[in-house]
């Protein structure tokens, strides 16, 4: 067990890269950044307002929360996410709204957000339910065998998603689907040392990465939205959708852009919201304080029975783990930006195509907004405590651009963590070995293998499963 990691002391501080010593060159920290981007950031990137990356054409990273507000909500309309992101992203959302900008990401962005509301995302707490009992079912059949979490979770909340775009996707063939899937993520994620390098205007106008499966998935998806148009509502994402209006000037999602965007969905949930459930189960797991918390207002709010929709906004300390976890190992752990024109931020003239990184990882580790700040503390979120500002705790990220599927996402992680501890216990493989690296988003390196058994009575025996 790493120093720290200690399950019952008050002070848990899970295992992750701390703010490095002053001393530390600069190239010792270039060196670390190759394994993994936040294990070369700086001290000051933890405390400093802003920071300038010492080479040229280097990144501005910004962290104060004027700043943040300044680049994400103040002066977004300056701050695009750049043409390298949305020559990326093509492939997956096409003209979608992750990729659309100006008149057609507003219009887009207005009549989704009514589908994507709290209240209608509660509503799916039966697909998050079910999803994780059939993962329950699943681990029955080989108790005790060790089981990589992350892979579960990923397979897991890849069925939520199918189930609520797709509605049980009754007549698509699942297996080549979620190849197809796989296989446009993989390239998605392939990106090319040279074109990070590249200004960010280079990549104005430059074609995507060819894509055969993104023709596969559409036409897949495609007949699905036909069907749908004329059949009755199946209380699904998609149902939402095809409801869904501008409220300004009453535009509906056409066929294309409705498949554009449900492909989207599929890529941009599945998995981040695997990430936190991973890590928001292992926190739980090495802590049992919170674990007996958690179960305990389980069994309030639930009993043994599904989680119904109403039940979801009841699970208020779930809740807190959810939101505690994504400070701690949030899945995009940086976003970026690219000036659009000459401007000021927070004091620091920018440059039209400056690259801005606002480090969310750092942001969420800064002692003067939270105390302790390395340690794992779910109460930081009590509703009765003053909460962080929009812009020191931002793991869906803030502004105009805010994620908007994180009432989907939090109804999701909260339904499946209560579902999934009430059942099991889960005990990691090697806690020593679990350490957070940054790739594309936060993962744990080498996956999070965990021993997984029917959770103990309280007479020490383990529950029969089922
Ligand atoms: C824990 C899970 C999730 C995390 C941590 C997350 C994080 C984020 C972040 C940080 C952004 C903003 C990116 C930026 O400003 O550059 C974003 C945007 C977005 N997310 Fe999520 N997300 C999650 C789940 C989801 C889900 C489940 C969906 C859909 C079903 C979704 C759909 C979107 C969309 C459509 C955008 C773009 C919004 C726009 O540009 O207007 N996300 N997400």
């Amino acid at each position: 067990m790493p120093a720290g990691l200690e399950p019952d002391a008050v002070g848990f501080v899970p295992p992750a890269p701390l703010p490095p010593e002053n001393h530390r060159s600069m190239l010792s920290l270039a060196l670390r950044m190759t394994r993994s981007q936040i294990e070369g950031w700086p001290r000051a990137i933890y405390e400093a307002d802003t920071w300038k990356a010492p080479v040229p054409g280097g990144a501005l990273f910004v962290m104060s929360r004027e700043a943040v507000g300044a680049v994400l909500n103040e002066q977004a309309d300056h701050f695009s996410t750049g043409a390298l992101f949305r020559r990326m992203m093509r492939p997956a959302w096409g003209r979608g709204i992750l990729t659309a900008q100006g008149h057609d990401w507003r219009v887009q962005r207005r009549a989704a957000s009514g589908a994507f509301r709290p209240a209608e995302m509660a509503r799916l707490a039966p697909f998050f339910a079910q999803a994780a009992e059939r993962t329950i079912k699943r681990w029955t059949a080989s108790p005790g065998e060790p089981v990589d979490l992350l892979n579960e979770m990923t397979r897991l909340t890849f069925d939520v998603i199918l189930e609520a775009t797709l509605s049980g996707a009754a007549d698509f063939d699942r297996v080549t689907m979620s190849a197809a899937v796989e296989g446009l993520f993989r390239r998605i994620n392939r990106i090319r040392v040279s074109a990070v390098l590249m200004p960010d205007r280079y990549h104005e106008g430059r074609k995507s990465a060819r894509t055969p499966e993104r023709e596969a998935l559409l036409a897949m998806i495609g007949r699905m939205v036909a069907r749908r148009r004329g059949a009755p509502p199946a209380g699904d994402l998609v149902d939402l959708l095809i409801k869904a209006r501008d409220p300004e000037i009453g535009a509906a999602f056409d066929d294309e852009l409705l498949a554009d965007n449900l492909l989207g969905f599929i890529l941009a949930g599945h998995e981040t919201t695997s990430l936190a459930l991973t890590w928001a189960l292992f926190l739980t797991a090495s802590h049992p304080p919170t674990l007996r918390r958690l179960r305990a207002e389980v069994e309030t709010v639930a009993g043994g029975a599904s989680i119904a929709p109403e039940q979801v906004t009841k699970l208020h300390f779930a809740r807190q783990v959810v939101s505690e976890t994504l400070r701690l190992y949030p899945p995009a752990f940086m976003l970026t930006r690219v000036a659009g024109r000459d401007t000021n931020v927070a004091g620091h003239r920018v440059k039209a195509g400056q690259r801005i990184n606002l480090p969310i990882y750092a942001i969420h580790r800064r002692a003067d907004v939270f105390p302790d700040p390395h340690a794992f503390d779910p109460d930081r979120f009590d509703a009765e405590r003053p909460q962080p500002s929009r812009y020191s705790y931002l793991p869906f990220g803030a502004g105009p651009r805010i994620c908007l599927g994180a009432s989907f996402a939090m109804a999701e992680a909260v339904t499946v963590l209560a579902t999934l501890i009430r059942a099991v216990d889960l005990q990691p493989v090697a806690a020593s070995q679990v350490w957070p690296v940054a790739q594309l988003s936060l993962r744990p390196r080498g996956g999070m293998p965990m021993i997984v058994r029917a959770k103990e009575s309280s007479n020490g025996k383990h529950r029969h499963w089922g």
